[in-house]
């Protein structure tokens, strides 16, 4: 039987949490390094399965690959690799001058963001041929708009045989027009770009603050981006790149779902590793439903120049508030779970609107065993708030949705079960060590 979480509710989260760098941003980090040859570390990185699933993927297109510290994984799970000497949240990848093409599915199959890996082989071998993955079951997730952007720069793209494969003899830049801003895609076409001969322009880019970071590694190799993190990236190639040192960006989704946590358990939590205005529409939200969110030294919590930590405090029952979720700067996707846990104990009715992936309400099953009034239909749900939720065995289907059964769990009488928590251990580093240390109950047993 896999590892389960014994959550016990009734705890007032009270303390200071630190949050490392993003899952969304470290693994295409690792894999824009494969565009320069040489030793790439990048620095920051959360000690979570991924990071160690990606090394294997980049391992197997020929490179050397060393994660530091203790990766909180049992070694049972621990992919293969020499125990390094490297501190722990620091990752160093050695890129040979000539790399395999080709990631199998032995490698990438166990990690959907292994398909990050597609554009910087574009751009670096002009082929590749990268096995679908699995990941999160979230939704259909297609790569339509990853292909269309690299043929528009010049590759022939097709699916074949399980893999998404792509050859070129030349990259030429092209103004590409995206139909929705996807993160994926802006990424890898963004990071096949760096090294096409000529202009590229992406409209309606993707303006994730991962994909700024990535932008900003990227300059840092002596790629010529501007215009990361808004809706329009001008990349002008550029004939090679150089390896670099870089610290990933906070991880937004962790940091926010310390703020729910503290939300809904009515305690004080202090967030430190993240700037607040990454997270401004959450924050927003959570004041919305009664909460006081401040940011360091009284600065506005939408304020860039804010430091990098805030403080979410609850006293009293929350108040039920709407919210949809879109690209960023809007809600999103990645805390719908646990707006909705929140809004499932909240006074009062809310509304949810899901706009990005189609399946995300997977996990309302699960909250309504756990005695949530819900009512969805499609892409909308109505939520009618309880006094407090019912304990109950509940099974994560996602990352975000196995965090959001926690906070649940920690929102009900009596003692919840989350199951598949291996699901949540890929996106959260320690979580049951740092719930405890603010002072929840909960065991880890399996
Ligand atoms: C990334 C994040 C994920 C987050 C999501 C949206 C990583 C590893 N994952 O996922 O946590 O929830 O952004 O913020 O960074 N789509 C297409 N065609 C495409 C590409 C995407 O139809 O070619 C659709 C998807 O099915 C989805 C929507 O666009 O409905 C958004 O996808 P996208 O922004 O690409 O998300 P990911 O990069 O997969």
């Amino acid at each position: 039987m896999s590892e389960r979480f014994l959550v016990a509710g009734g705890a007032r989260l009270d303390g200071e949490v630190h949050v490392a760098g993003a899952k969304n941003s470290v693994l295409k980090l690792m894999a824009a390094a494969l565009l320069a040859e040489g030793t790439t570390t990048i620095t920051n990185c959360p000690e979570i399965l991924d990071v160690p699933l990606m090394a294997e993927v980049l391992r197997g297109l020929g490179c050397e690959v060393e994660v530091g510290g203790d990766l909180g994984v049992p070694p049972g799970d621990r992919p293969a690799g020499a125990p390094s000497e490297l501190p722990a949240g620091t990752v160093r990848i050695s890129v040979p001058t000539r790399l395999s093409s080709s990631a199998d599915f032995a490698a990438v199959g166990k990690l959907r963001a292994s398909v990050c890996v597609l554009g910087p082989l574009m751009g670096r071998c002009r082929s590749a041929r990268v096995a679908l993955p699995g990941g999160d079951a979230i939704g259909s997730r297609p790569l339509d708009m990853h292909q269309a952007g690299l043929r528009a720069l010049g590759a022939d793209m097709s699916i074949e045989h399980g893999a998404v494969v792509g050859s070129a003899q030349t990259l030429t830049g092209a103004h590409i027009v995206l139909e929705f801003p996807s993160v994926g895609a802006t990424e890898n076409i963004m990071m096949a770009a760096v090294l096409a001969n000529g202009r590229t322009v992406i409209d309606n880019a993707a303006r994730e603050p991962e994909i700024a970071d990535l932008a900003d590694m990227l300059v840092q190799m002596g790629a010529r981006v501007e215009g990361g993190g808004t809706s329009t990236l001008t990349i002008d190639g550029v004939p090679e790149l150089h390896p670099t040192e870089h610290r990933t960006v906070g991880d937004r989704m962790v940091a926010g779902t310390w703020a729910y946590a503290a939300a809904i358990t009515r305690g004080t939590v202090t967030v430190r590793g993240v700037q607040p205005h990454l997270l401004s529409s959450p924050l927003e939200r959570l004041a919305g439903a009664g909460a006081s969110v401040t940011a360091e030294g009284g600065a506005d919590i939408r304020d860039g120049a804010a430091g990098e930590s805030f403080t979410v405090e609850m006293t009293g029952r929350p108040r039920g508030v709407d919210f949809i979720t879109l690209p960023y700067p809007g809600f999103p996707t990645d805390l719908q779970p646990m707006a909705f846990a929140l809004a499932a104990v909240a006074e009062g009715s809310s509304f949810v609107t899901e706009n990005v992936f189609e399946a995300r309400f997977r996990f309302v099953e699960e909250l309504i065993r756990m005695g949530a009034d819900v009512r969805t239909d499609g892409h909308f749900a109505a939520i009618q708030g309880r006094e407090q939720l019912s304990s109950a065995p509940v099974w994560a289907s996602d990352i975000r949705a196995g965090a959001g059964l926690v906070l649940a769990g920690l929102a009900a009488d009596g003692q919840t079960e989350v199951n598949e928590v291996w699901h949540i251990d890929r996106g959260y580093p320690h979580f049951v060590e740092d719930l405890v240390a603010l002072g929840a109950k909960v065991e880890r047993v399996g």
